[in-house]
């Protein structure tokens, strides 16, 4: 059995202008992951997918057993499973005889990356079959194809955050920054139970922008000012000031009218319940949440939300690979 990984992601700044050409700061959350394994099939059976607990989409057949050649060209397993055997070399029309069971814990059009996690486990686990290297820049760049397909204009920061597995300071079409967190903090994000299609909400933007283009790129300039400072204060370590910029980013993601009445009532109980500051993740509209909290306010946090009718509520501590592990100080 060959095994591949992947975890979920939230962007903490600068998600809509990041697709107009501006920096965002994403970062991984552990607390949910999708698992791929790889194990051989029975002898000319070709490749077999196994979704155990993927929820159907319209394009795949989720939560079943069905045989690679039978799924709809457009479904994106497929479309993942073949791009990664032509990348390990492997002549897609000559199928080798493989089970692929996928199973996730991330919640699907929430913004928390599920699409990009699936693809970069599927990767790894081929990659391992295989036994083929695969770096990060790599899995990016695979993944980064099969979320142009489903996602229409992808900035490229889920790809990024998810195969590096590590804060990013993204900049569209340049090198990935690797964000040296300089001391660790703690989120509490909670899903509004409301579903979220990437594609339509950056689709909307898009048209309001060729409406006024003037204002729209004010407010994308004044979304990477915030990005910028946010920057600035976690490689110094000012983790608290990243409060007030998560408020101000969310009162420009109000102006781009991509909020909604049940991301706003969870922002505000996050304020009134101890959050130090808070906004949407990703697309908005409806999905996931975050706030900012001191490590005594993660309980109070988390129970404010659960009360309001959160449909999921998880922590997680933010921290690069190098970062020492300390005490959360001043
Ligand atoms: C999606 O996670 C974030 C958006 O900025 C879209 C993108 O960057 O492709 C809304």
């Amino acid at each position: 059995m060959w095994e591949g990984k992947a975890p979920g992601k939230v962007i903490l700044f600068g998600e809509h202008a990041v697709v107009y050409g501006r920096p965002a700061i994403a970062v991984p959350v552990s607390g949910v992951e999708v698992r791929v394994m790889v194990r051989p099939g029975e002898r000319g059976s070709g490749v077999w997918l196994e979704c155990c607990d993927l929820p159907a989409t319209d394009k795949g057949k989720g939560g079943s057993h069905y045989p690679l050649r039978e799924a709809p060209a457009g479904d994106p397993l497929r479309v993942a499973v073949l791009l990664g055997l032509t990348h390990m070399g492997i002549v897609p029309s000559l199928e080798p005889d493989l089970v692929i069971t996928i199973s996730s814990t991330i919640p699907i059009a929430r913004g928390l990356g599920s699409g990009a996690a699936v693809t970069t486990a599927i990767m790894r686990a081929l990659a391992a079959y295989f036994n083929r290297p695969l770096s990060p820049e790599e899995t990016s760049q695979l993944v980064y194809e099969v979320e142009k397909l489903f996602h229409g204009t992808p900035s490229g920061i889920d790809n990024t955050v998810i195969a590096y597995e590590q804060p990013v300071y993204f900049v569209r079409g340049e090198p990935v920054e690797l964000l040296e967190v300089g001391k660790p903090f703690s989120m509490v994000i909670a899903d509004t139970g409301v579903s979220s299609i990437t594609r339509q909400v950056v689709g909307e933007v898009h048209q309001r922008w060729q409406l006024e283009r003037t204002r729209y790129e004010g407010l994308f300039d004044a979304i990477a000012a915030v990005v910028r400072a946010a920057r600035e204060s976690i490689l110094k370590g000012e983790w608290r000031a990243l409060g007030p910029l998560m408020d101000e980013n969310q009162a420009l993601l109000e102006e781009l009218d991509v909020s909604s009445p049940e991301l706003d009532r969870l922002l505000a109980t996050a304020r009134s319940a101890g959050a130090l500051g808070a906004k949407l993740s990703g697309a908005g509209r409806g999905g996931f949440m975050i706030a900012l909290v001191e490590q005594e306010s993660i309980m109070p946090v988390t129970e404010a939300l659960r009360q309001a009718g959160a449909a999921q509520v998880l922590s997680t501590r933010v921290l690069s690979p190098s970062t020492p592990v300390a005490p959360e100080g001043n």
